[in-house]
């Protein structure tokens, strides 16, 4: 697992941006459809704004590209402004220009949830492998919505969110818990290993725990990102507040000193 620690929330971003970029677009010269899986939340966002910048100014074109979310609330009816469809469109891709046929997530609003979940596990089996998948952690070390306990192995189904993960999302639904669906259909772990390169971004004190243990503790259900752990292609992006409690932090900046340009992300 790579991890680079860096300054600013801001340049998380930009690396970020540029690991994406690194994956999907040799991916599109090569031809094909080309999956990006994309996480929603706070953490990514700083990322999201630095390939529009591209888009904008440098011509950064991702036409070509299916995207895929990794979890979506169950419950909130299609077109809610919180439902994670709604928050990528908004944030991302709307303006990256991709046609929302390309911007797939799983039916939150569907009257069967466990079969939407089912059929969002094809859905991408068959559109796959994900390129590059955009993660963040939760402040219990969740990814995706795999809260503490979920199988390692898992695929995509519904989970029951934590009450303290309902809390800390409490903020995009006006501050009110209850607005908060109790129910998710994510991704599972194991679906989430069977992308070829994870890039998990996450900034800020809040998030030093999760990240010491995902990166320095043991594998284990407990803290669901240590999964990554098992993935051969991992770039771990923490600002030095995320990254505060790592005891290999000095080991990690020196590793990025000395990089090879032909190292790539
Ligand atoms: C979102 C997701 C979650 C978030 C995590 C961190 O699609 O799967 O795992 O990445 O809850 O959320 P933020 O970034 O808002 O702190």
């Amino acid at each position: 697992m790579e991890v680079v620690l860096l300054p600013t929330p801001e340049d998380c971003g930009r690396v970020v941006a540029d690991a994406v970029v690194g994956s999907v677009l040799p991916a599109l010269a090569r031809g094909g459809p080309v999956v990006l899986g994309l996480a929603t939340g706070s953490s990514p966002l700083l990322a999201y704004r630095e390939l529009l910048r591209r888009h904008r100014e440098e011509g950064l074109d991702l036409t070509g590209v299916q995207a895929f979310l990794l979890d979506e609330y169950v419950g909130l009816p299609a077109g809610h402004p919180e439902s994670y469809r709604e928050v990528i469109r908004r944030e991302l891709t709307d303006a990256l220009g991709l046609d929302p046929a390309v911007v797939h997530g799983p039916d939150g609003a569907a009257a069967d949830p466990l079969q939407a979940a089912r059929d969002y596990e094809q859905q991408l089996l068959a559109a796959g492998p994900v390129v590059v998948q955009v993660l963040g952690i939760g402040s219990n070390g969740h990814v995706g919505f795999n809260e503490p306990g979920s199988s390692l192995a898992s695929r995509t189904r519904v989970k029951t969110l934590t009450e303290q993960t309902r809390a800390d999302n409490a903020r995009f639904f006006g501050g009110d818990v209850e607005a908060v669906p109790r129910h998710v259909i994510t991704q599972g772990l194991g679906t989430i290993l069977g992308a070829e390169h994870l890039v998990l971004v996450a900034t800020g004190e809040g998030k030093a725990a999760a990240v010491a243990a995902a990166v320095e503790g043991p594998l284990t259900a407990s803290c669901p990102g240590s999964v990554l752990q098992l993935h051969p292609h991992v770039t771990l992006v923490v600002d030095e507040a995320a990254g505060n409690r790592l005891e290999r932090a000095d080991h990690h900046r020196y590793v990025l000193a000395h990089k090879l340009a032909s190292q790539g992300w």
